[in-house]
């Protein structure tokens, strides 16, 4: 698409998601909800309020606001807020998502607000995820016996490590970023640059046990959307640390997930899935999209091709898979919590929608990253 086409796409797509969000918001409200998925008319959230997608809600109204101006995302950002900070005592039921909780949501808050309980709620989930480090070098995934777990999800999580020690000018934070972000190079990362969802790991030794299956297709195979963790979280690790070798490993990842992609740009659930039944999931496309274009502006020789990926998604989301009416809310359709579990196939998500209108903005030119303020 020649570039003024695009711009004028882009634009009109943007002026859809500005009509439809107000009853998005007004549909949570109404109904006292972190929305996680959309269903016969309304939000749901079977989960309840410790679920791992709900900071993608308020992260969504930020997003929102920058790109609006509109005070009613601010106060809905507020309202979810204040429903996440009651988790925060919930200590048991914590895990390694407390980044997708609370870096964009509490954290962003603060970065807009200066609000001090934002600082202390986003700072208290630092030192939980803090607390999960093993000096092995990783992160641990999960609670109860998986002591010796890690998984490439983590890798979107780190942002809240990296903003700690920036607020605190404490380095232990970062550091163990770190060393989180380099293990995971080396256990997870294959060399076709493709990626592991789980490796347990012997929590005394190190030594690698297994490698199952997780959300994907099969072990030994490759999750889209880890991919997509993968990919989006090294380029951040870099944007927090300057250190090359995150650059490269994103860069490896976006290459793959650009050559293995299916034709119509709506990823598959996993790159070595059969080819019926049809099974895909947005939501790593939407991530993948935000990656490609933060990769865009650092790798100035392949902007073209990565800014054009990225375009070839969002627009495949856009056109094909993206419900504009007012019967429901949630925009993203076509989304997938895992493999195994078809009821979790091809619904909307929060978080579908946040990545989407991340790319979005970043496609119009605005340079708001909430992963790194
Ligand atoms: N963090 C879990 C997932 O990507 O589904």
């Amino acid at each position: 698409m020649p570039e003024s086409a695009a711009d004028a796409w882009i634009g009109g797509v943007w002026d859809k998601v500005v009509l439809k969000m107000p009853y998005c918001v007004k549909k949570a409200r109404e109904l006292d909800v972190i929305p996680y998925t959309a269903k016969d008319g309304g939000w749901i959230n079977p989960h309840g309020p410790v679920w791992w997608t709900n900071g993608f809600w308020p992260a969504l109204m930020r997003l929102m606001e920058i790109g609006t101006g509109g005070a009613q995302y601010a106060r809905e950002a507020e309202r979810a807020d204040e429903a996440m900070a009651r988790i925060l005592d919930r200590f048991e039921e914590l895990h390694h998502d407390l980044g997708f909780q609370f870096k964009i949501s509490s954290g962003v808050s603060y970065a807009l607000t200066k609000n001090p309980v934002s600082l202390h709620n986003t700072l208290l989930a630092a030192n939980l995820l803090a607390g999960r480090f093993n000096p092995n070098g990783f992160v641990r995934a999960w609670n109860g016996d998986r002591a010796g777990w890690s998984i490439i999800d983590t890798m979107m999580n780190l942002p809240l490590l990296y903003w700690a020690s920036r607020e605190t000018g404490d380095p232990r934070f970062r550091l163990m970023a770190q060393r989180h972000a380099d293990h995971t190079i080396k256990h997870f990362i294959r060399p076709d640059a493709s990626s592991h969802h789980i490796v347990i790991f012997d929590p005394e030794t190190d030594e690698v046990l297994d490698t199952p299956r997780g959300q994907g297709y099969a072990p030994g195979s490759s999750w889209t959307r880890g991919q997509a963790w993968a990919l989006y979280g090294f380029a951040l690790s870099y944007l927090w640390t300057g250190k090359a070798g995150y650059l490269d490993t994103a860069r490896r990842c976006a290459d793959r997930f650009i050559e293995r992609i299916t034709p119509d740009w709506i990823p598959n659930i996993d790159f070595e899935q059969p080819q019926e039944p049809y099974a895909k999931d947005n939501c790593a496309g939407a991530i993948a999209a935000c990656g490609l274009l933060e990769l865009a502006g650092l790798v100035p020789e392949r902007a073209d091709e990565y800014r054009s990926a990225a375009l070839n998604m969002i627009k495949a989301m856009a056109d094909h898979c993206a419900d504009w009416s007012m019967d429901e809310p949630g925009i993203l359709k076509l989304c997938t919590g895992s493999y195994e579990d078809r009821s979790s196939w091809h619904i909307k998500m929060v978080y579908g929608d946040y990545f989407f209108v991340e790319a979005l903005l970043k496609l119009k030119g605005s340079s708001a990253n909430l992963w790194l303020i």
